[in-house]
């Protein structure tokens, strides 16, 4: 059975005072999880310890970086490695988020070299993709987000790719307001499993989890996580607020 994860996206938000409050109060209320089951908290890299310490006796629940750097070490100011994650106990990493491909630049190869370092120190990635709005009207989200998984995964054995995370996360979605309807997501969602399975096989397709993600509230995370090939999501502005946060992950199906 492949796993059911529902992460949150902190983004650049909250103070570390706003970020213990809010982790220990999700602790508190957090639903009973089933054995497949994970929430997993993306937090900004000062807090990583910090909500690791929290977490630290829940079952299921991680913490996630935001990101990583390409190298293990060197003169690369500013950057944080995945050996240095490694070393305080991070287990997930989000790599290739819309706004990381945006506003800094990533490009497919440097993505592939992020998921082989997680790989090398056995870390786990979730591998964000998605088309912009454009691409959406034009119809041809299938092809643009099938390029994406191509170019920065396929490289990959399929021993590395088996239970592999994928987020998909349509930009005009994301922040906006505006979600996928359930039937978009399980649209492009079986076409991202039947990429794998092109390439690596039914087996590997389907131990591959592919969580939705944009816009994802209390209110459709239900319908949407209902879907045959939708495992989760991944959450932005609403894992902020426990209250949304916590129907969320209940909207995960039994
Ligand atoms: P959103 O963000 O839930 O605020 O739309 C999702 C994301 O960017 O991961």
């Amino acid at each position: 059975m492949r796993k059911q994860i529902v992460a949150a996206n902190w983004k650049m938000n909250l103070t570390i005072q706003e970020a213990e409050k809010l982790v220990n109060e999700l602790i508190e209320k957090l639903p009973t999880l089933q054995i497949n089951q994970e929430v997993v908290v993306g937090v900004p890299f000062p807090y990583l310890t910090m909500v690791k310490g929290i977490i630290a006796n829940k079952a299921n629940v991680f913490v996630a970086a935001q990101n990583c750097y390409t190298k293990d070490a060197g003169a690369y100011t500013g950057e944080t490695s995945v050996p240095m994650l490694k070393s305080i106990g991070v287990e997930y990493v989000i790599i290739g988020h819309s706004e990381r491909r945006e506003y800094f630049h990533e490009c497919h190869k440097m993505l592939t070299e992020k998921v082989e370092r997680c790989f090398e120190h056995g870390l786990k990635p979730i591998f964000c993709c998605g088309e912009p709005l454009k691409i959406r009207e034009a119809g041809l989200q299938n092809q643009y987000v099938e390029t994406q998984l191509k170019e920065s995964l396929f490289q990959f054995s399929a021993e590395q790719l088996k239970g592999f995370i994928i987020a998909y996360e349509p930009i005009w979605a994301i922040g906006t307001g505006k979600t996928a309807s359930s039937e978009q997501a399980q649209e492009m969602h079986a076409h991202i499993r039947s990429v794998f399975q092109g390439q690596y096989g039914a087996d590997i397709a389907d131990t591959i989890s592919i969580l939705y993600g944009g816009s994802v509230k209390a209110a459709n995370a239900n319908e949407i996580f209902g879907k045959p090939d939708v495992d989760g999501g991944l959450v932005g502005g609403a894992s902020l607020v426990v209250s949304e946060f916590v129907p969320i992950i209940e909207g995960l199906s039994s």
